[in-house]
This record gives C-alpha cells, sequence and structure tokens, in this order.
C-alpha cells in the first residue's frame, strides 16, 4: 500500500513544496547585489517573526551552532552563568559552557514540568555575579513551553542578559523578543520555519552586545562582531563566510508563507493542531507526559503499560509513512513523540492519530477504534 510520507517529528519538518522548489534554482554568487537583496529582505522579515528590532545574525550551523555562538560571544572562562532547564536541549546549554570552562549553576526540574521563574529571580538574588541566564521557549525533549515573559521580566532587572533557545519555538509558539526581553533568541531552519536544515538564526539584544564587549572565551567563525560588521558594512546585508545560498532563498519563500498567512495566525494554527493532539491521546487513554505548559510544536506521550514502543514507531512510520520521534535522555522508551510544527495541518494531526490508533490495535492495546480521531476532530471543527 502506498502512505504518503508525513514528518511528524519535532524537527526536522516538512518543507512546503514552493520552498523545496526554490532549492532548485541554480546558485548565484553571494557577492552579488541580487544575493544581498534577497539577504538584506531575509534579515528584515526574520526580524518581523522574531518580534525583534534588535540585531540579527545568519549562521550556516545546526541549532546547536547559535547555541554555541552565544557562549562564546557573552561569556568568559570562569563566569558565573545559570542554566534553567526542563529537559535535554536546557542540558545541552550547560554542556556547552563546561566545554568553555564557564561555571553553570544548574537548575533543572523534574522532566515533565516547567521551570519556575520564582525559582530563577531566587537564584539570581542569592549569586549576583551571574551574567547570563540560559534556557529553552520549547523544550522539544519534554514537550514543555516555558514562561519567557515571566523570565524575562525577572531577568532584565538584573545585569544579567537572557538567552533563549527557540529552536524549535520559533515561527510556531507566541515569543516577542523586544517585549518579553529576551536579550539573545536562538532559531533553527529545520522547525517552524519550514526549510530543511542547516541555518542558525541569532537576535541580539544591545544589552547582549554590551555584555559581549568583555567576553573572552575562544571564537573565530562565531564571533558575531564578524558577522555583524559584514551585515552593517553597507547598505546591503552581506556575511564574512560563504553563506548557505540556498536555505536563505528557500528561507524567502517560507517567510513569505509565514508573513503572508500571518503570524498570529501561525501561531494559532499550532495551538489548535496541539490541542487536537492532546484531546486525541487523552481520548484513546493515554497520558499526556505534559501536563502543564505543553507545547504548542510538540506532545510527549506517555507509553502505555503492554505496548512495546519502538514496534509501535516503526509501524506508525514503515507501515503508515508517518514519522514521529520517540523519547530521548532519560525518558527513552518511556515516551513518544508528535511534532505538529511548521508545515502541518490538520488532515496531517488527524491520519498521524488514526496511525497511531492502527499501530496500537496491533499490539492489542484497549480503546476504541476512531475514538482518538473523533476528540481530534471535535477540536479542529467543533463536532
Ligand atoms: C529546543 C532545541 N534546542 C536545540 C536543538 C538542537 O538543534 P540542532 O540539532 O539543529 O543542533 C533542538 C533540535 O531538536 C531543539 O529542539
Amino acid at each position: 500500500m502506498l502512505y504518503k510520507k508525513r514528518l511528524m517529528t519535532p524537527g526536522p519538518t516538512d518543507v512546503p513544496p514552493s520552498v523545496l522548489a526554490e532549492a532548485a534554482k541554480p546558485i548565484m554568487h553571494h557577492r552579488t547585489p541580487q544575493f544581498r537583496k534577497i539577504l538584506t529582505e531575509v534579515v528584515a522579515s526574520l526580524k518581523r517573526v522574531f518580534q525583534t528590532e534588535g540585531d540579527l545574525l545568519i549562521y550556516p550551523a545546526a541549532g546547536t551552532g547559535g547555541m554555541e555562538a552565544a557562549v562564546v560571544n557573552l561569556c568568559s572562562p570562569g563566569d558565573h552563568v545559570l542554566v534553567a532547564s526542563c529537559g535535554n536541549f536546557g542540558n545541552r546549554w550547560t554542556e556547552i559552557a563546561k566545554a568553555y570552562g564557564v561555571q553553570s549553576e544548574h537548575y533543572e526540574v523534574e522532566w515533565g514540568q516547567p521551570v519556575d521563574p520564582a525559582e530563577i529571580q531566587k537564584r539570581l538574588a542569592a549569586d549576583p555575579s551571574i551574567k547570563v541566564v540560559f534556557t529553552t521557549l520549547s523544550e522539544t525533549s519534554t514537550g514543555i513551553e516555558s514562561d519567557i515573559r515571566a523570565i524575562g521580566e525577572i531577568v532584565a532587572k538584573t545585569p544579567a542578559v537572557l538567552v533563549v533557545d527557540a529552536i524549535s519555538g520559533l515561527g510556531a509558539i507566541p515569543l516577542k523578543t523586544d517585549a518579553w526581553k529576551a536579550d539573545v533568541v536562538i532559531a533553527g531552519a529545520q522547525k517552524g520555519l519550514m526549510i530543511p536544515p542547516g541555518l542558525a538564526l541569532i537576535s541580539i539584544s544591545a544589552k547582549a552586545w554590551e555584555t559581549a564587549k568583555n567576553a573572552k572565551c575562544p571564537k573565530y567563525y562565531f564571533s558575531w562582531e564578524k558577522a555583524q560588521k559584514a551585515m552593517k558594512a553597507e547598505a546591503l546585508a552581506d556575511t564574512p563566510y560563504t553563506p548557505s545560498i540556498s536555505l536563505i532563498i528557500q528561507l524567502a519563500e517560507s517567510l513569505r508563507l509565514i508573513e503572508a498567512e500571518g503570524l498570529e495566525a501561525v501561531w494559532e494554527r499550532h495551538a489548535r493542531l496541539a490541542k487536537a493532539t492532546q484531546a486525541a491521546m487523552q481520548a484513546l487513554g493515554l497520558k499526556l507526559f505534559a501536563p502543564k505548559q505543553a507545547s504548542n510544536a510538540v506532545t510527549a506521550v506517555w507509553v502505555p503499560e503492554g505496548v512495546d514502543v519502538s514496534k509501535l514507531f516503526k509501524t506508525i512510520r514503515d507501515v503508515y509513512g508517518i514519522t514521529l520521534a520517540t523519547g530521548q535522555g532519560k525518558v527513552k522508551g518511556k515516551i513518544f513523540r508528535i511534532g505538529h510544527l511548521g508545515y502541518a495541518d490538520d488532515w496531517d494531526v488527524v491520519a498521524t492519530v488514526a496511525a497511531v490508533e492502527r499501530a496500537l490495535l496491533e499490539q492489542k492495546y484497549a480503546m476504541t477504534v476512531g475514538s482518538g480521531v473523533a476528540a481530534a476532530e471535535k477540536v479542529l471543527f467543533g463536532i
């Protein structure tokens, strides 16, 4: 049987056909006015999506490269920083800090719970030397959304800068960079921005630039100063090294799609898909891993007793064509995750829920066939 392939993972995500088509165009030279005009427009559009009037840099890199860039441009070896983590990706901040000899105070909540802004406030008060607070907008490993607005209010009252990993959140979940006082925001290409992997996008506030002036961690490729100089040297944006030309051209198209739909409408679509997925899983008798502050980008679900998750995952992918994500780190084998992120619509969710039902049925899991689909449709269509 032929089934359409669907990437219902929290990244990489499916790419819209018009964005895919852009990659087939002949390569433009990056030092031409034609390409630099596209880059300039991409930066302007990205700033609207980030909701910032701060600076914006683009690196050919995985999202983790953007995270590392934030550490090396803001910190010196021996500096104190606070990491507020609610999962695997939050923990990555501490791993990167360690690699550069930066002293990370590691505040990690029980997985499945959100970080508590009050605890961040307490820790900042206890150690006024903390220079940077690192956290995550949408913790992809657990399906949690952090309250960046509340954290931003707290951090803004201190000399510390707030760095937000929005790699799986930007373009899916509300994030108002300037209004919420997020000094540095990092996004990835392959999630809400709906292009293939390979770009890290970073917004930088004036406060963050001040902190960056004294940062002594070694850096060359990831130097913000060098990248910023190229961006701002002339009227048209430029990059110090060869950019990912095709990815930027694809990003121009995906940003056109996002802005045509409207950012608020994009956020609402993600909220609606998340709500439908959550309702469907609960109707099937499955337990949500993150019942509080669930992310609109990804739904994490406990694997029920008696169900072989790797078999479930393989049936859904290899028989029904839909790729989901399994658990990471300490919840490996205990949860599975459904991404409803980027180029995803109502029918993707309905098809995914139906495939989960079929795969559970195969394992003789007790449920009413169709109850998940009905619950999803009730949220999506009101009946
Ligand atoms: C929240 C979050 N942070 C960081 C990363 C790492 O991104 P990359 O794999 O592009 O380095 C991911 C990727 O899944 C993510 O979801």
